[in-house]
């Protein structure tokens, strides 16, 4: 049986052929699809001004309107301590201090009465992220930066698509970032977009991202191939004989090969060259195909999520991710709290699953920003949930087989406690 691994890319059934008509065209770098992408976009999200930003990071977006905001020096920003560290680190780069606020362990999501409390005479702005494709509990957050004049800027790097009371997230407050990295909701192989309200922070957004350089042919066909690899790589099939020899080694031996994967934390200072360029054709084409799916990917990934909630939804000792009624969930990652995770992740593995454990930080304990922040139990627990794979492409028989692998290992973990009770009386 094939093994399955942690994260799954959207790719649209039509990737080669708008590949190869852009190559033919000579449009993989500049061409028209980058205008139609935006104007595409932005009729999705309804409202407001975007620009496409960065050949490969998403980061660039956020970077750009912190830069476009124009903040004092000094000011501050509110960021969730539950987040990717390259965020607060990003802010940092743009001048600014991150403070950071806990987190509901229920939702993972930025928990406003600890915004509040993190507000001081310098905060400036706040970042809400909608963390594994589930919005913040805005309403409130809105009316904190209302009240004390902040600008609120939307993370949706995992939510594009989500909504909160009907609205889409990322249009909520005055700008918002999104990714298109390989594993993101929308894949173009890397870069990002920037959302923002006000006409003239766009322009000065605009001009940001327009005075980068182009990247030329060899980058952005070196950037297509990897991403046709990486997306080979993790297929099932593929993934057996490749990754998963290593993740089922590691279960042994006590080791975290997954930390390899994600980028070292570092000073991110100067920006390193590959996070400069400028969104490319080919990716804008993409992103388009892209787009015109993603209702179809989000069903698609919500029915598995619901099949997993009624696999692992009533079992005594799991909580399966919680959205409350005035919010959709997109299920980026589909997290959830089991009884000793360390011992659900490594039998889970061992036996074709790659159940993983979180991979965003709690930087509240990243050495990288000192300590900025009341301590987060929030974060700390969110910690400690597993993510149970659940993307599109996916079938529901493998999906079946990851939750009911869960729900055994729980079992037997149960089954263990209960026997060594029986044997200490
Ligand atoms: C919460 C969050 N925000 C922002 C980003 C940045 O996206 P990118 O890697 O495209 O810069 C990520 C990337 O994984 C993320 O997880």
């Amino acid at each position: 049986m094939a093994a399955i691994g942690r994260f799954g890319t959207r790719v649209v059934p039509e990737m080669g052929s708008i590949i190869g008509d852009c190559r033919e065209r000579g449009q993989l770098v500049e061409g028209p699809d980058i205008e139609a992408f935006e104007r595409e976009f932005a009729e999705f999200l309804g409202s407001g001004h975007v620009r496409t930003c960065s050949t490969e990071y998403g980061r660039m977006a956020f970077y750009f309107i912190l830069q476009a905001l124009n903040f004092p020096a000094g000011a501050e920003i509110i960021v969730p301590a539950l987040t990717f560290w390259v965020i607060p680190e990003i802010a940092r780069v743009a001048g600014l201090t991150p403070v950071f606020a806990d987190v509901d362990p229920v939702t993972f999501t930025l928990d406003p009465a600890a915004v509040e409390r993190a507000i001081t005479p310098r905060t400036r702005a706040v970042l809400p992220t909608h963390l594994y494709g589930l919005s913040c509990d805005m309403d409130p957050i809105l009316d904190l930066a209302r009240r004390h004049g902040l600008k609120v800027i939307e993370d949706c790097a995992h939510a594009l698509g989500a909504t909160y009371k009907g609205r889409m997230v990322g249009t909520l407050g005055d700008a918002s970032l999104f990714s298109f990295q390989a594993f993101k909701p929308l894949n173009t192989y890397g870069g990002g977009l920037a959302w923002v309200r006000d006409a003239d922070v766009a322009r000065r957004v605009a001009q940001q991202a327009d005075g980068e350089p182009w990247p030329d042919v060899r980058r952005v066909e070196h950037i297509l191939w990897s991403g046709k690899w990486q997306h080979t790589f993790i297929r099932p099939k593929v993934f057996t004989w490749s990754l998963f020899p290593i993740w089922y080694a590691a279960s042994w031996v006590g080791a975290k090969p997954e930390a390899r994967l994600w980028e070292r934390v570092r000073p991110l200072e100067p920006l390193p060259a590959q996070y400069r360029g400028r969104f490319t054709n080919v990716q804008a084409a993409i992103g388009r195909a892209g787009l015109r799916r993603l209702p179809e990917f989000i069903d698609r990934t919500r029915r598995h999520a619901r099949m997993l909630d009624d696999i692992l939804g009533a079992v005594p000792g799991i909580s399966v991710p919680h959205a409350p009624a005035d919010r959709t969930h997109v299920y980026y990652q589909y997290c959830a709290y089991v009884p000793d995770s360390e011992t659900v992740v490594k039998r889970c593995i061992r036996r074709g699953i790659d159940v993983a454990p979180m991979h965003v930080d709690v930087c509240t304990r990243l050495p990288l920003f000192g300590w900025r922040g009341a301590p987060a139990p929030g974060a700390d627990r969110a910690a400690t949930a597993v993510q149970v794979p659940v993307y599109e492409s996916l079938s529901d028989r493998e999906i079946e087989r990851a939750g009911r692998l869960v729900l055994e290992q729980v079992a037997r973990l149960a089954g263990e406690a209960h026997g060594a009770r029986a044997r200490a009386h």
